[in-house]
């Protein structure tokens, strides 16, 4: 358990310190009881749970399988993908057993508790229909597995230990993707004083910005009579550069207005923040501090001239992502989403949209340090289903607190500068649906008039009828690259998103012959191309939005499906067992980077070099067959050479939107030996070179970690990628030995990922086999600090080992 207090300092004439706690936030992470099961007691305060599994918080319950094909097993037309025939489904939502209801129970006692102090419950989400309980008594429900909630519990908490019960349930048919199931993110205690500022209760804007000043407007919500408020605000280094007091009220609210001289203004390149602390007195009382991170930005969406930050003009180099992490599931981790974003900076990406729901807390917290612009979606599904047992169910009931929820809790991050309030909801047909629109709008700008809100809109010409697409402060497109130039003439707004773009294909590693572009293309193996050239009917490869981007000014950026492979949705192969993760990943499930990983590189990270060379050259049995090469650089030409032949100069140009952004040698023979390619500059000077080479036998095991120290938290981890080499060092490209995992001293085996989206190998078994040549095993720290030990070891290879280091704090 973990308890943060707010202390503050109080200087008595100069003799006496006292040390005064005005409010604690205890996580409830640890000695949770877990039961998968219908059970009716399990609410009572004395209820019997010593026979419950012991589990941490956050959980995912259904992450350790097993894959089973009944699961999410479905007759079903999938009408977004346009189909018209029902048909059956596997792994729609992973296949692993997430459905069902489960307890969860928590005993827990709030240090230094009074009679009188404000007590609040609050959840990060929970997966789903989460009904909570406090000492035998119900003290609240919510239905949306996404949302953050919380409860007063001042008249329900108890000196002494308190238990705390919550059930929660998922439904089948509820779903498009893997939900994960329990509780997923962070639960916690917020105890305070009657006199305190509300849940959520500060909004930081930065209403005028220029190079000598920003006016910050701090708006905070109070509880309690006859106060007054001081805030303070602190720069990145800690050192303060304003202060203001104020015991003006506006009904229940303080409004101060800090001028903060020569503002450091936040971007995905220049991450700066501020820090605001809040306290609130009663007199001469410190009754609460709340410390609030912000940035000083300015966002602008014109017509013509398109999205601005801090002035100037830039396009979304942006990728959705599920909220899944692959391996480990959809229980949040802090460390996992940290690599997945350092893997999306070096690939020079600026933006994630958190696709279709609200994203996690320490997701956005990340993204505010580290630099991405965030797009917050709300919703999948409004009225209308596209599930059976989807957000439908809700939504008259919840739409509206969601969304308040949503933008309360998320507000004062820099780095949303944009809601979503949908993607692709059949209520595009239809005026009812456009007044949802509008109505949700409308929501959005009450809570929050600083930022514009879209949709993800598919139904694109549905839209330009019916007033929808209109509407929406920015129109966002998913797909329908067709219709952009409609669509800008249509819409009013004088811009168009790519909310969701291309939707591409493939699986690392695996490249299948001939070479040819194809939609909804499926092989025996149900693997997909890694010549990124196979999309779905309704999607398509990179560069044809390459080309929107990079020709049109009134097209705004671009948010790529997706960042990562995540579980379920294994389109093309959405009849085919046992496929149950994603191939539409520009990286794997395990985080690995695929080839495409390298064209938005080559394209995005403008300030290293990209020099990528695809496919691997271990072709045994196609010797003399065309085997096409391609070359993902920044670079504008370059010239390739087979075993010291060269193939001739490849120079991008547009005569194709493939030529335009890939060097492409369609007619070379295979032949085993040295792939070389040497990349010139405009001035045809030789600049860099790339070789791949045929491997030998497998005969060695290679570890490779993404972090060698980490943290003695108890959470933090250490991604190690496992390949295997030949006898000369070269890596094995179609190894698929199986592997075995130790891991001994302060850590623990995590789990193992190969990114084979047809796997049912259990990630958190301590074995896996090699997917094309590689796989990635996490490990995790534990609470005592000192060294970690890895050791993988294979059937006929050299087995290898590793030492990390788990420090203190
Ligand atoms: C989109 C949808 C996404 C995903 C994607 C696959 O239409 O918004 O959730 O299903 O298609 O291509």
């Amino acid at each position: 358990m973990k308890y943060f207090f707010n202390t503050f300092l109080v200087f008595f004439i100069g003799i006496q310190i006292v040390f005064s706690q005005v409010r604690t936030v205890q996580e409830l992470d640890i000695n949770w009881k877990f039961q998968k099961g219908e059970n009716p007691e399990a609410f009572q305060q004395n209820f019997d749970d010593s026979k419950w599994e012991t589990v941490t918080v956050p959980h995912d319950w259904a992450i350790y399988g097993p894959f089973d094909k009944e699961v999410d097993k479905q007759t079903v037309a999938i009408v977004q993908n346009g189909e018209e025939i029902a048909s059956e489904k596997t792994g729609r939502t992973g296949a692993l057993p997430h459905i069902g209801t489960a307890w969860y129970r928590n005993k827990f006692s709030v240090p230094q508790y009074e009679k009188g102090k404000k007590v609040t419950l609050l959840f990060e989400g929970a997966m789903s229909e989460p009904q909570v309980y406090l000492n035998g008594k119900k003290v609240g429900e919510w239905a949306f597995g996404y949302s953050y909630f919380y409860f007063d519990i001042s008249e329900e908490i108890k000196e002494g230990e308190n238990t705390l019960a919550v059930e929660v349930s998922n439904k089948e048919f509820a779903s498009r993707w893997y939900p994960g199931a329990g509780l997923y993110r962070k639960v916690s205690v917020i105890v305070k004083n009657k006199e305190s500022i509300n849940q959520w209760g500060t909004t930081i804007t930065t209403p005028i910005i220029n190079d000598e000043m920003a006016k910050v407007t701090v708006k905070t919500e109070v509880s309690g009579e006859d106060t007054h408020l001081v805030t303070t605000i602190y720069n990145a280094e800690g050192i303060q550069v304003a202060e203001d007091k104020t015991s003006t009220q506006f009904g229940n609210e303080f409004v101060q207005n800090i001028k903060v001289n020569t503002p450091n203004r936040w971007s995905p390149e220049n991450p700066y923040l501020y820090t605001a602390k809040t306290q609130l007195f009663v007199g001469e009382t410190l009754k609460d501090v709340v410390t609030t991170r912000f940035g000083i930005r300015e966002i602008k969406f014109e017509a013509n001239k398109g999205f601005s930050l801090n002035g100037e003009v830039r396009k979304f180099k942006g990728v959705c992502l599920h909220h899944d992490l692959g391996p480990l599931g959809t229980a949040v981790n802090k460390a996992a989403l940290r690599r997945q974003l350092t893997i999306l900076k070096d690939m020079g990406a600026d933006a994630i949209r958190s696709s279709h729901n609200m994203p996690s807390l320490e997701q956005l917290e990340l993204c505010d340090e580290m630099g991405f612009m965030f797009l917050a979606e709300s919703f999948d599904e409004w009225a209308v289903p596209k599930v059976e047992n989807g957000y439908n169910r809700f939504f008259s009931a919840y739409a509206e607190k969601d969304v308040v929820n949503l933008v309360r809790a998320t507000k004062n991050h820099p780095s949303i500068v944009m809601w979503s309030s949908g993607n692709e909801v059949p209520d595009q047909w239809g005026t009812a649906g456009v007044k949802r629109a509008k109505w949700l709008q409308d929501i959005f700008h009450r809570e929050d008039p600083t930022r514009p809100v879209t949709v993800g809109m598919d139904q694109v010409k549905a839209t330009m009828e019916s007033g929808f697409g209109a509407l929406l402060d920015v129109p966002g497109l998913n797909y329908r690259v067709h219709l952009y130039e409609e669509a800008y003439e249509k819409f009013p707004q004088g811009f168009i998103l790519g909310s969701e773009t291309a939707s591409t294909v493939s699986s690392r590693g695996i490249y299948k012959f001939p070479v040819v572009k194809e939609k909804m293309k499926q092989y025996d193996d149900f693997q997909s191309s890694s010549y990124d050239l196979e999309a779905c009917s309704w999607s398509n490869v990179p560069d044809e939005d390459f080309v929107l981007q990079d020709d049109k000014p009134w097209v705004i950026g671009e948010f790529v499906w997706t960042g990562f492979d995540y579980l379920g949705e294994p389109t093309p192969y959405d009849e085919s067992w046992p496929s149950r993760s994603s191939y539409f990943g520009i990286n794997d499930l395990a985080g690995l980077p695929k080839d495409r990983y390298y064209l938005y590189r080559s394209r995005w990270n403008t300030t290293d070099e990209t020099l990528h060379v695809l496919p691997h050259w271990n072709w045994e049995g196609r010797e003399g067959e065309t085997t096409p090469v391609f070359v993902y650089t920044n670079y504008n030409s370059a010239e390739l050479f087979v075993n010291g032949k060269s193939m001739g100069i490849q120079e991008k140009n547009n005569s194709t939107p493939q030529n335009r952004y890939r060097l492409m040698w369609m007619d070379v023979k295979y032949e085993p030996g040295i792939l070389k390619v040497v990349a010139f500059d405009d001035n045809g000077k030789s600049v860099a070179e790339k070789e791949v080479k045929t491997a030998g036998k497998p005969y060695q095991i290679v570890l490779n970690p993404d972090r060698k120290v980490i943290k003695a938290d108890g959470k933090d981890l250490s991604y190690i990628t496992v390949s295997v080499v030949d006898k000369n060092g070269i890596e094995c490209p179609t190894a698929t030995n199986q592997l075995k995992f130790k891991v001994s001293g302060n850590g623990t085996y995590r789990a193992a990922c190969n990114g084979d989206a047809t796997s049912l190998e259990l990630f958190h078994l301590p074995t896996m086999k090699l997917f094309s040549g590689k796989l990635v095993v996490t490990v995790q720290s534990n609470t005592e600090f000192g060294d970690v030990y890895l050791k993988v070891t294979g059937k006929g290879l050299k087995s290898a080992s590793l030492k990390l280091s788990s420090i203190k704090l």
